[in-house]
C-alpha cells in the first residue's frame, strides 16, 4: 500500500470502471478459494465478460437505490463496497423494515489489515443510515480465511444460517422408492 497518499473513500466514477473489474474479480477468485465447490471457475465460463461486467457496473453507480463505494489512495483503488437499500415486502409475515444490503466488500490483498475495509464498512453504514435504513445486512460464505471475524470485530452477528448435507447418490439409484416407509410409535414421556 502507498503510504505516502492519504486513504479517501467515496463514491465511485465512471472513469473507476476497469479498476472496479480487477476488485471483483479478485473479490470471486478470493471466495471461490474458500468454497471451490460453491462458485464458477472463470475459465468454465471462457474468462470474465468485463465488457459485460463494467456494464451491470456502470447501472450500479448511475441508479438509485445502490451504490458503489471504493477506497482510493493516491489515484489507486484498494477497496470496494456494493451496498443496496432494500424494503421488506407489505403484507407478508415479514416485520416491515428498511435495510441496507451489503452484497461486496473487498480489500486489495496488498491494502489489507491498515483498516480500509473498517472505513468502508462505515461509510456503507452512513450511506444506508442516510436513506432511512435501520440495519445493514451481509450475507458472507463461511470458510478459515473468510470474513465472518472481521464483521463479528465490527459487531455483527449470525442471524440466519443455511444448513446443507450431501446426499448419498445410492438414494438416486433406479427403482428404489424414494423414501422407506417407517412407522413408529409415539409414546408420550
Ligand atoms: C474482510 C476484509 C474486507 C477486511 O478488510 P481489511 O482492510 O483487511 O480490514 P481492516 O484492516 O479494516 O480490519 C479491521 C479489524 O478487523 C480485523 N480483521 C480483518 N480481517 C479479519 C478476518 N478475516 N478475521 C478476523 N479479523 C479480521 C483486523 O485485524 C482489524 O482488527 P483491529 O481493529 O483490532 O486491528 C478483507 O480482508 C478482504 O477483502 N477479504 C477478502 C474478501 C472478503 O472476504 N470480503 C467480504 C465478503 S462478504
Amino acid at each position: 500500500m502507498d503510504n505516502q497518499h492519504e486513504v479517501i473513500v467515496r463514491a465511485a466514477k465512471p472513469a473507476d470502471l476497469s479498476a472496479l473489474c480487477a476488485l471483483f474479480i479478485e473479490f470471486h477468485d478470493f471466495n471461490l478459494c474458500g468454497v471451490p465447490d460453491r462458485l464458477a471457475r472463470s475459465d468454465s465460463l471462457g474468462g470474465f465478460d468485463c465488457v459485460r461486467l463494467e456494464a451491470n457496473l456502470r447501472h450500479l453507480i448511475n441508479t438509485h437505490g445502490c451504490n458503489i463505494l471504493v477506497a482510493e489512495s493516491g489515484g489507486v483503488l484498494l477497496g470496494l463496497a456494493e451496498i443496496y437499500i432494500r424494503q421488506t415486502s407489505e403484507g407478508t409475515a415479514v416485520a416491515q423494515r428498511i435495510y441496507g444490503h451489503l452484497q461486496s466488500l473487498i480489500v486489495t490483498e496488498a491494502a489489507r489489515g491498515c483498516g480500509v475495509g473498517q472505513r468502508l464498512l462505515r461509510a456503507v453504514e452512513a450511506w444506508a443510515d442516510a436513506r432511512g435504513a435501520s440495519e445493514l445486512q451481509i450475507d458472507c460464505w463461511e470458510f478459515a480465511a473468510g470474513p465472518l471475524g472481521f464483521y463479528e470485530r465490527e459487531g455483527y452477528r449470525t442471524l440466519t444460517r443455511t444448513l446443507v448435507r450431501a446426499l448419498t447418490s445410492d438414494q438416486r439409484a433406479v427403482g428404489k422408492p424414494e423414501f422407506a416407509e417407517s412407522h413408529v410409535v409415539c409414546q408420550p414421556k
